[in-house]
């Protein structure tokens, strides 16, 4: 089975990056399984702001499960992440098991993405994984990682793997509101 884990920074390598490594490394180990495919930009478009090609469009409505990684930027995610999500239909994450990942320099900022995502997730019907994993920037400055960041990542990413493996690939209603709106304007 495969989770696709979407690197929804515009400046690659970065905090966000390694944290991705580690989920990706726990993945191999705890489930063999399993494959992991990174997502990325591949446009960069100045400091701030990358592009996606259809490749990834295709590569999400394959997956599993789908891990949609950000940085925090100005309170919420990358424009670049949303940029991806605004090219996604409908099906590539309904009743998809999806985990919300996030980095920031500020503790503050622990639910300011997150909960920005999951609004928007509502609208796929995506089957949002209770438990999001969220990072101070600093916890990736070394190599030698804290073990407590260690087990979020590996924990976090187990959570997809079961809900993912439970499901078997079954849909839920009732339709999300997009569906329903478009039928009933067809
Ligand atoms: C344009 C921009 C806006 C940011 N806004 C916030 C913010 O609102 N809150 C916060 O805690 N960190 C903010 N940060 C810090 C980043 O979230 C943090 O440095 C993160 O590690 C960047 O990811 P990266 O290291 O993978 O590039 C911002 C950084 C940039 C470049």
């Amino acid at each position: 089975m495969k989770l696709a884990i979407v690197y929804g920074s515009p400046t690659p390598p970065g905090k966000l990056a390694r944290a991705l490594d580690l989920a990706e490394a726990a993945v191999r180990e705890r489930h063999p399984g399993w494959s992991t495919e990174r997502i990325a930009p591949r446009t960069s478009v100045g400091p701030v702001v990358a592009t996606w090609d259809d490749e990834a469009v295709e590569r999400i409505g394959a997956a599993d499960a789908v891990v949609l990684a950000s940085p925090v930027y100005r309170g919420s995610i990358t424009g670049t992440l949303k940029l991806l999500i605004d090219m996604l239909p409908n099906e590539a994450l309904r009743s998809k098991p999806t985990g919300v990942l996030t980095v920031a320099a500020a503790p503050q900022h622990f639910l300011s993405a997150e909960r920005h995502l999951r609004d928007v997730l509502a609208w796929f019907g995506a089957l949002t994984a209770p438990n999001s994993a969220f990072f101070v920037d600093t916890a990736f400055r070394t190599p030698d990682v804290d073990p407590a960041v260690l087990a979020e990542l590996a924990e976090f990413t187990d959570q997809l793997v079961t809900l993912a493996e439970s499901l078997g690939g079954r849909g839920f209603g009732p339709d999300p509101l997009t569906v329903r709106f478009s039928a009933s304007r067809a």
